[in-house]
């Protein structure tokens, strides 16, 4: 898989105790990586890193501490940096948007600048999100060259994290230290606990045998299994690794055409695998939130042959046998279900699969 390019690779990851930097952590250690992860305490409890028991360095620190980023990049001497460290919902940003606005935005800035002076790096991965986009709620997909935006300050820190991305690609970093940056959609999968959230706000909801509240059924969004989104951002890291300055730019990375669906849609499909009971409740409209947004990901097929792996039906029943078995067993299907996902991937001869 990717050329073997992560074999031995020191790679920092910032947000390991999250949702998808656990199993980014999980899926780089098992192709031979040496990780080092940086990220606050553990955001939720339970918790997926926590549950997966990795053994990989970690360092609990704040990427608003300059001092200890840059202690922790000079003694680990990273090659590779996949920046996921953030404030990630939206409903949190409205109510806490100096916050967000810090350590989405001034976070990249320390990020970007101990890269700087670290010799060691060759390649930074920069994780922003779909709605980086100026959301013009309309049907089409927005492209890579579509102007940023954003609405509420989640949205906005994440396009000034894409803008200060440009900036410090294009005055600072020669062709030594390639930087990338991935917007991908809403990506869904076991061990999440996040609020806010559709799939944790049901499984929660549905451990304590409550009804989930859902705000806005027809909303649609482009929903992934966080290993889709992965694929990408680590065959983009191999990419530029591999010194190929073609990549140093920003990618998509969502569903396919089919996979922008309504809550709605996921509601019922979640509900052929678990019994949830559902409540419907009003939308706050102090609280705008988008109602359709939509990737375009041709670049990423075209340049990257780069696509989806598992169909809807397939996100969705690994998605509820993953809270099945953690509720009902207390098992962690996370290591089997990736390697469910890379044979998958090897049978449709996506290209970072096989070779
Ligand atoms: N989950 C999604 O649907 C989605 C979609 C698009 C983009 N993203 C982006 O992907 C990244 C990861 O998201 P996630 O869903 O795993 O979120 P998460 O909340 O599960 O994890 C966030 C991680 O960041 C760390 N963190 C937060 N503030 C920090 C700080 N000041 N200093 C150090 N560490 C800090 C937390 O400790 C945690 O490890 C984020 O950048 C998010 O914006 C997520």
């Amino acid at each position: 898989m990717f050329n073997d390019i992560y074999l031995n690779k020191k790679v920092l990851v910032t947000g390991h105790t999250g949702f998808k930097g656990s199993w980014l952590s999980l899926w780089l250690k098992s192709i031979g990586a040496e990780i080092c992860g940086y990220s606050l305490g553990l955001p939720t409890r339970p918790n997926h890193y926590e549950l997966l028991k990795l053994n990989i360095k970690s360092v609990t620190a704040d990427i608003l501490n300059k001092e200890k980023l840059k202690k922790t990049f000079l003694k680990f001497q990273p090659e590779i940096v996949f920046h996921l460290a953030a404030q990630p919902l939206v409903r949190r940003s409205y109510l806490e948007p100096v916050d967000t606005f810090m350590t989405n935005i001034m976070g990249t800035v320390n990020i970007l600048e101990t890269c700087r002076s670290c010799e060691s790096v060759q390649a930074i991965i920069n994780i922003t999100s779909d709605k980086c986009y100026e959301n013009k709620e309309w049907i089409w997909g927005y492209r890579e060259s579509d102007p940023v935006g954003g609405h509420d300050p989640y949205s906005a820190s994440k396009a000034c994290s894409e803008i200060v991305t440009t900036a410090y690609r294009n005055s600072f970093y020669d062709n030594k230290t390639l930087i990338a940056t991935a917007r991908s959609g809403n990506v869904i999968g076991g061990g999440d606990w996040a609020e806010d959230r559709l799939i944790p706000d049901i499984v929660k909801a549905r451990s304590n045998n409550k009804h989930v509240e859902i705000r806005n059924p027809q909303a649609t969004r482009p929903w992934q299994h966080v290993l889709e989104p992965l694929s990408g951002y680590l065959q983009l890291g191999q990419k530029l690794l591999e010194k190929n300055k073609d990549f140093a730019e920003a990618w998509n990375f969502g569903p396919a055409d089919t996979g922008n669906l309504s809550v709605e849609y996921i509601l019922n499909s979640l509900k052929k695998h678990l019994d949830i009971k559902v409540k419907f409740t009003k939308i706050n409209p102090d609280l705008h939130e988008a109602n359709h947004l939509k990737l375009d990901c041709s670049k990423a097929h075209s340049k990257l042959n780069w696509k989806p792996v598992w169909n809807n039906e397939e996100m969705i029943s690994h998605t509820a046998l993953w809270y099945k078995q953690y509720y009902e067993k207390k098992s962690v299907l996370s290591t089997s279900q990736l390697e469910d996902f890379t044979s998958k991937a090897k049978e449709k001869n996506l290209e970072w699969a096989i070779k």
